[in-house]
């Protein structure tokens, strides 16, 4: 009955069309209260901090890291982990290319919500396609700022943290990113940084320093 007043309201047009006529009638509705309105209210300038590499490379410490600190000077902030949100929004979705895809879409596409909303967010995926980082950076716009962890695969494996490295290696886990499935370096990151060379401390401070200008 649901389905055939979907129909029904979708007027001339016939069973095939129905996709098609779905998104030329939805019409974008203006709002009184703006996204800068919202960031002002917040006063701060929002901002997509997307941290990308290998599992194991740091992301996610040197994310809640650097979120930490721009909490304790009075911004608003919002995480959003790769692990957390295949939990919820995005359990639907496993690693193959067309998921991983479907995946960094939808986190860029909350991401940009969370900046209308005039927050801070840091993003921490692995997304290891460029054309998907290329596509995040186009849905979020020039709030989007690509921080590489380039800690590499042989120090990532080695921490092994999730104990997920040695199931890839057996055959366990299929298309696991480094060992069987790619990660393709990201071409122009705002930052990049070797977790392996510094300290937590030293990480964050290095990231905080590079993304402070975009704070204004
Ligand atoms: S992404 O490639 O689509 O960006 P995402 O960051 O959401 O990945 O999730 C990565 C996390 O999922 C890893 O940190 C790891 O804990 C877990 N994981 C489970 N299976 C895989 C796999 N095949 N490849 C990579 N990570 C995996």
């Amino acid at each position: 009955m649901k389905r055939l007043l979907k129909f029904i309201t979708c007027g001339a047009c016939g069973v095939i069309k129905h996709e098609l006529c779905r998104s030329t009638n939805v019409v974008w509705q203006e709002t009184d209260i703006t996204r800068e309105i919202r960031a002002q209210q917040k006063g701060q300038t929002p901002l997509t901090v997307w941290f990308t590499g290998l599992s194991g490379s740091g992301k996610s410490t040197l994310a809640n890291e650097v979120e930490k600190r721009l909490v304790s000077i009075g911004l608003h902030t919002m995480l959003l982990d790769g692990d957390n949100v295949r939990h919820g929004l995005n359990k639907n979705l496993g690693f193959k290319e067309s998921d991983r895809m479907e995946n960094i879409r939808r986190i860029a596409e909350v991401a940009k919500l969370m900046n209308d909303a005039g927050v801070i967010t840091l993003a921490s995926f692995i997304s290891p396609y460029e054309s998907d980082r290329k596509n995040a950076r186009a849905i979020i716009g020039k709030e989007y700022i690509e921080i590489f962890v380039s800690t590499p695969l042989e120090e990532c494996e080695k921490r092994d943290v999730k104990g997920l490295y040695k199931k890839a290696r057996t055959g366990e886990i299929p298309n696991f990113t480094g060992i069987s499935s790619p990660y393709e370096i990201p071409e122009n990151p705002e930052v990049q940084i070797d977790t392996s060379k510094y300290s937590i401390e030293e990480a964050t401070d290095y990231v905080l320093k590079q993304i402070i200008k975009y704070l204004d």
